[in-house]
């Protein structure tokens, strides 16, 4: 369990809160490339860390991504108009370029010098990996963004894609984090299904109660979830956690690796952004037209939108029939299912009132991680090591079999790409 002071440091980000601070000495993955509108096209909205913003390129192509009220008396920038390099606010005409600098005050006299000295809030921002990414934090120059292994892939071989889920970030990832559930949750009860031999396959059912050790690492931690299996065998499994929203779990063999990010957009709303790539050739056109249709890796939405069609309004288009015969839940897509437990904890799980048990403690672990070091930069007002090594994201989830007794730390197979440049 955590105190209401602890719960409440957890999950606020808003530009005061001390998460909110730490959150913004990091690059925040915004949305994906293909969101971003095109050269002088509308603006589109974006909320993020607590903060209205609206995402815009200019004649030129470069990314605005400004404060979305006008600093002139705070009309909707959403609804201004995009035209010759800077966008305009409809209320007074007054114009702004991409750095938030004002172009243009055609309601002032000739001659005044107001336009030079308003400015729009402006946050650098950066089309990278297939994402947009925004620095929200007061470094000049803003950092580097972290080394994703899928940063400076080709276009062909990274996939992207965002929903928003219905609750906190923290809660939203903790149930990647929290291995122990794979077991149940994404069990399927028709023992023929291929999906039951793939995704929840007999390791998970020799034994639902795995071991686990935390191995901190400078950005964060690897949480490795170890299963007795085959009579002498373990079952290792080393998901990662990065500060200070990112997770990694190993892929099935053969599957393209792949990196999701819960990023708070208000204290009870989240983005999920997955990114799906392979490093040594292009993704495949079944694996893209899978996840398109939202599969284990990605969620389906309504097209155009980030709302998923399987949601909290519509109880995840639980079927009971399919309960009682197919699934664990009754509820299609393990996203989907995901989003159910999480979401139905309540927009902002109140963490005084759970028992947690010795599945948690990846869970535990990452609370605490992530409230020390906000609590460490808030009092020195540092820098987070993390930020200032990038190299430190150039990793990836590992997993294998091992024998029974072997110390997992001692497993270089898999401890080695799980700690440095795959
Ligand atoms: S409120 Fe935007 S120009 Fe007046
Ligand atoms: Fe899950």
């Amino acid at each position: 369990m955590l105190s209401h002071e602890k719960n409440a440091i957890l999950t606020q980000s808003g530009p005061d809160a001390p998460m909110g601070k730490f959150m913004r000495a990091f690059w925040t993955p915004a949305m994906t490339a293909a969101e971003v509108p095109a050269a002088d096209e509308p603006p589109v909205r974006l909320q993020l860390l607590n903060e209205r913003l609206v995402v815009f390129r200019d004649s030129a192509g470069r990314v605005g991504v400004l404060e979305e009220n006008c600093p002139h008396r705070g009309a909707s920038l959403f609804f201004g108009r995009n035209e010759e390099g800077g966008i305009r606010c409809v209320y007074h005409g007054w114009k702004f370029d991409v750095d938030g600098g004002c172009m243009d005050m055609p309601t002032e006299p000739a001659g005044s010098r107001m336009c030079q000295n308003v400015k729009a809030k402006a946050y650098p921002a950066r089309l990278a990996g297939g994402l947009l990414w925004v620095y929200m934090g007061s470094a000049s120059p803003a950092p580097e963004l972290p080394a994703f292994e899928f940063i400076g892939l080709p276009g062909d071989q990274i996939y992207a894609s965002r929903w928003h889920q219905e609750c906190n970030y923290a809660q939203a990832m903790e149930g990647e984090l929290d291995s122990a559930h794979v077991g149940f949750l994404h069990r399927m009860v028709n023992h023929t299904s291929e999906d039951n031999q793939a995704l929840t396959g007999k390791y998970f059912k020799e034994d639902t109660a795995p071991s686990w050790k935390i191995l901190p690492t400078e950005a964060g931690f690897l949480a490795c979830n170890g299963r007795r299996v085959d009579g002498d065998k373990r079952y290792w499994r080393l998901n990662q956690f990065l500060l200070p929203f990112y997770t990694m779990i190993p892929p099935r063999p053969g599957d393209a690796q792949l990196v999701r990010m819960w990023v708070p957009m208000t204290d009870e709303r989240c983005w999920v952004i997955c990114v799906t790539f392979r490093p040594d050739r292009a993704l495949g056109a079944e694996e893209l037209a899978a996840w398109r249709n939202g599969d284990n890796s990605h969620r389906k939405v309504i097209p155009g939108t980030t709302t998923p069609t399987e949601r909290k309004d519509n109880d995840y288009l639980i079927d009971r029939q399919e309960q009682k015969t197919i699934s664990f839940t009754g509820i299609k897509g393990i996203r989907a299912q995901d989003a159910m437990v999480t979401e139905s904890a309540g927009p902002i799980a109140d963490r005084t009132r759970e028992h947690l048990g010795s599945s948690d403690i990846a869970v535990v672990a990452m609370r605490r991680t992530l409230i020390e070091q906000a609590g460490k930069c808030a009092a020195s007002g540092e820098t987070p090591v993390a930020v200032t090594k990038p190299a430190l994201y150039r990793v990836r989830a590992t997993q294998a079999v091992l024998p029974q007794d072997m110390p997992v730390e001692t497993a270089d197979e898999i401890i080695r790409p799980a700690r440095a440049a795959a």
